[in-house]
């Protein structure tokens, strides 16, 4: 089983390919993840990113990658900090905010996105909002898509 931990920080997945761009943390590959990716088509079994992608500056261009390396049937865990929520406001190395609806365009029903460049065409699995229990709030958004026959 090969598995991607991307943006690993101080996160170290035991058994996961462990990713990141910035030298202070423990990882397998150093890399930034903005660019094409190394590994091969269709090599990868899963992918999990935690508070990664509102870093990412080319989100379709990873979105494309992480569907080019997964193998078919092959998931992706995406969980970003909700749009509403204070840490997402709180990185100035955040290049965007996201809401529930941000992974609708990289998904199969999503055709009227195709002009910005999306070839990825995920099954969205699972949308869920996770509450920041002790301030009421939304706190994060957690998807899960697949790569489909
Ligand atoms: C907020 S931390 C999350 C760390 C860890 N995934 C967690 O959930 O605790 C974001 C991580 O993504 C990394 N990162 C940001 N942009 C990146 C890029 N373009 N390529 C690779 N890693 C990146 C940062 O260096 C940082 O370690």
């Amino acid at each position: 089983m090969q598995k991607l931990n991307l943006g690993c920080g101080k996160n170290y997945r035991e058994g996961w390919i462990n990713v990141d761009c910035c030298g202070q943390f423990k990882t397998d590959v150093a890399f930034n993840l903005d660019q094409p990716w190394p590994w091969v088509a269709e090599s990868i079994d899963e992918i999990y990113c935690g508070h990664l992608v509102e870093h990412i500056v080319d989100l379709v261009l990873f979105m494309n990658e992480a569907f080019r390396v997964l193998k078919v049937g092959g998931r992706i865990e995406i969980k970003v900090p909700h749009y509403g929520h204070p840490w997402a406001y709180g990185d100035p190395s955040h290049v965007r905010f996201m809401s529930d609806e941000s992974m609708f365009p990289f998904s199969k029903n999503a055709a009227s996105f195709r002009h910005l460049g999306i070839t990825c065409s995920f099954i969205l699995k699972k949308t869920e909002i996770i509450v920041d229990k002790p301030r009421g709030i939304p706190g994060e958004i957690r998807w899960v898509l697949e790569k489909g026959k």
